[in-house]
């Protein structure tokens, strides 16, 4: 007998054609999977370029109705929505969150006017409205009241659900808003607005675009440790998951996104349940940073980050290149 002179398996056998690579992946990205951040300015007509996200502009109520009508149409199921609140609206006790017709309230209505088939995510969170750009009400001290700023983020979200939000998501990271929230919107006939929690947000360096795009960059005082988490921790985040599933959580959301693949593991692991990652700001900026460098090419890196998410255990994606992304699949 010889000795076999080939490998008893070849795995490059099925990698060697396109037809062959197709047939075994294991995992494949549609424009289903891509949920779509969009920034509003006050105006009309207005695009509003942001700097340090390049290619993102704030967009005035009429063309936040127009991108709605473009996520219809290549198939992405859902937008997401942030105000840059007037400097002159921010205030302590964050009053403009509750207004009916504030920014983010007159964008929905568009939104559901102009493509009722799209889903409409809203932030719940004080950030936009605060003068201190915390995402809650501070003693003072600046430490954020968690029950205080719980009662607050109770009636955003339903005058939010009021304006037609079907996807309130908490990003706050107060202990026990919730269930809160799920109780009111209950009390207030609101069955079936869901609520995606934010459910393991960390306090991350990969935010300061986004604080850029919603005017809270230049006002925010210290930093947002003790009601974010602490990135050293995954066991903690494991915690918080089973918590805002116990308090009536839909579906929970990773943030940010590729650092933190292992998290998105782990909660879909743990918990079945559809688990959706936020692919941040800093983490878009930093790919437009080395396309822009020459150091990579932008759709590659665009749908291999995006697959990722879909390979660690996420049922979709928040990401600012949602669009490009549906337009690479041929959405
Ligand atoms: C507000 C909020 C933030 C983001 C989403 N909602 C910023 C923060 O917590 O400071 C970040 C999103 C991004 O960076 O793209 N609570």
């Amino acid at each position: 007998m010889t000795q076999s002179s080939f490998p008893a398996l070849r795995m490059r056998r099925t990698r060697a054609h396109a037809w062959s690579r197709a047939m075994v992946a294991e995992h494949v990205l549609t424009a289903s999977d891509l949920i779509w951040p969009l920034f509003i300015a006050e105006g009309q007509g207005v695009e509003d370029p942001i700097s340090t996200l390049p290619g993102v502009s704030r967009w005035s109520v009429d063309l936040i109705a127009k991108r709605a009508v473009e996520a219809r149409d290549l198939g992405i199921p859902c937008i997401a929505l942030f105000p840059n609140t007037p400097r002159g609206l921010r205030t302590e006790d964050a009053r403009e969150a509750l207004n009916p017709d504030n920014l983010i309230c007159r964008a929905v209505r568009a939104a559901k006017d102009a493509a009722p088939e799209v889903g409409v995510l809203t932030d719940v969170a004080l950030d936009p409205y605060t003068a201190h750009g915390h995402d809650g009400i501070v003693d003072e001290a600046g430490y954020v009241l968690n029950d205080r700023t719980s009662d607050v983020l109770v009636e955003q979200a339903l005058v939010q659900a009021a304006a037609g939000a079907d996807i309130v998501a908490p990003s706050d990271m107060m202990d026990g808003r919730v269930a809160a929230i799920r109780a009111a919107l209950e009390r207030d006939g609101r069955h079936n607005v869901q609520i995606m929690a934010y459910a393991a947000k960390y306090a991350s360096a990969f935010y300061g675009p986004f604080r850029d795009a919603v005017g809270s960059r230049g006002l925010l005082k210290g930093d947002k440790k003790t009601y974010q988490m602490d990135y050293a921790n995954a066991e903690e985040a494991l915690r918080e998951v089973a918590l805002d599933l116990a308090e009536g959580a839909d579906t929970v959301m990773v943030k940010p996104g590729m650092p933190y693949l292992d998290i998105i593991r782990r909660v879909k692991e743990r918990f079945e349940v559809p688990v959706f990652a936020y692919q941040v700001s800093g983490e878009y900026a930093m790919i437009e940073a080395a396309v822009a460098a020459g150091c990579a090419e932008r759709d590659a890196m665009v749908i291999e980050s995006l697959t990722a998410f879909k390979r660690a255990g996420c049922s979709g994606v928040l990401t600012y290149h949602a669009m490009l992304a549906a337009r690479l699949l041929g959405g």
